[in-house]
């Protein structure tokens, strides 16, 4: 029988959290010892060789994925958090949701100028969340060379929007639709 692929692990939910929202559940790939490895190993496969001086990740699930891929790497992990989280000096940047607006935050002092960072999170959809955390970046000096997901879903634009900034965006997997 063929191995599992990361897509494999990953659970489908429908109907949340609304109606006609089919959930993309990480939560079963990081569950399996075998599936977060290989989820890892193949986030940071195209970047290897590359030089990186910290890899950034985006709250929530991108901690827990982002902490592994700087272990790996022998790197420092750095922190993009949702508004009011982080307890030292920060700046913050605003970006779009669904409904409304929402707020992230890195401290000042988490990368420095000249500083070549990796972005990781678990999904890419509109890519607000991901333009947001390259903002912050670059405003404090340093370089994103990179953006690592573990899903993409190209229709929602996300991909687009990224590469538009100039930053390679690496995705393990992609749903088509929504
Ligand atoms: C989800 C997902 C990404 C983001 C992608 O996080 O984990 O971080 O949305 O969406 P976008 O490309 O349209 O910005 P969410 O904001 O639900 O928060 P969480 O990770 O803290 O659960
Ligand atoms: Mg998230």
């Amino acid at each position: 029988m063929a191995q599992k692929t990361v897509q494999d692990y990953i659970r489908t939910i429908p109907d949340f959290p609304h109606e006609g929202i089919l959930f993309r559940d990480v939560t079963t790939l990081f569950q399996d010892p075998r599936g977060f490895r290989l989820a890892v190993d193949q986030l940071l496969s195209p970047f290897v060789g590359e030089t990186i001086d910290a890899v950034a990740g985006l709250e929530a699930r991108g901690f827990i994925l982002g902490g592994a891929v700087a272990h790996q790497l022998s790197k420092g992990f750095v922190p993009v958090r949702k508004k009011g989280k982080l307890p030292a000096a920060t700046i913050e940047q605003a970006y779009k949701l669904e409904y409304g607006e929402a707020v992230v935050e890195i401290h000042d002092d988490a990368v420095q100028a000249g500083d070549k960072v990796l972005i990781v999170d678990d999904l890419l959809a509109t890519g607000g969340t991901a333009e947001a955390g390259i903002k912050l970046i670059e405003r404090l000096g340093a370089e994103v060379i990179g953006c690592a997901f573990v899903i993409d879903l190209p229709d929602l634009g996300g991909r687009a929007k990224v590469e538009a900034m100039g930053v390679p965006v690496h995705a393990i997997c992609s749903y088509e639709g929504l």
